[in-house]
């Protein structure tokens, strides 16, 4: 297998947003907004780093990260999602390729950190872990996870871009 991991083109905007449809279906803590979301943060300018991921020409996966306000003040720190793989091509390390390179990017453009909501059992292996010092209102701490990529620490609650709202 042959995986492409590559920022988003203009012309990906569909495919992303029916992958993420699919992706999200049957997923249990869902609203299947999560394609209206991605929508949202490419017309605010949000899309921090947006990647697909190629199989043979066609657009088999996608994640998304934009910035995060965290209320200390603390700047350069980002959210991961949505991050989608088609239901078919699940389980054979997309989704890690995915997540692998969108840290790396987060790197590359300096972040300082990122926080996400979803299932420790998948997030922890990418060094993801709760952080008490930060709180997302509304969620449950275990589901909650940071992982910070500099030494400078950052407390408070946190809050996503507004995009995250979108509902169409
Ligand atoms: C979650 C998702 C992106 C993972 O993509 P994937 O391509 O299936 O994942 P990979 O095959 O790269 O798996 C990487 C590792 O995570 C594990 N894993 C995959 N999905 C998992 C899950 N839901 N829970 C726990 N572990 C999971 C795999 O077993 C693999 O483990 P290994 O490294 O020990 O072999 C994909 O299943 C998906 O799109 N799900 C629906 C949407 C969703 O739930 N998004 C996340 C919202 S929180």
């Amino acid at each position: 297998m042959t995986t492409t991991i590559r920022p988003e083109a203009p012309s990906d905007e569909e495919a992303i947003e029916q992958v993420t449809r699919r992706a999200f279906l049957s997923h249990p803590y869902s609203h299947q907004t999560e394609q209206f979301i991605i929508r949202a943060l490419r017309a605010d300018h949000a899309l921090s780093v947006s990647l697909v991921a190629e199989e043979a020409g066609r657009v088999v996966g996608h994640i998304a990260l934009s910035p995060v306000s965290i209320s200390d003040g603390a700047v350069g720190w980002y959210g991961l999602g949505p991050i989608s793989v088609e239901p078919e091509w699940q389980g054979r390390g997309i989704g890690r390729a995915l997540m692998e390179r969108g840290l790396a990017e987060l790197s590359r453009i300096g972040a300082n950190g990122c926080v996400l909501v979803g299932d420790p059992a998948f997030y922890t292996r990418f060094g993801f872990a709760n952080s008490p010092a930060l709180v997302l209102e509304g969620v449950p701490p275990e589901f909650f996870l940071a992982l910070s990529l500099d030494t400078a620490a950052a407390h408070g609650s946190v809050q996503f871009h507004p995009a995250f709202q979108a509902t169409r």
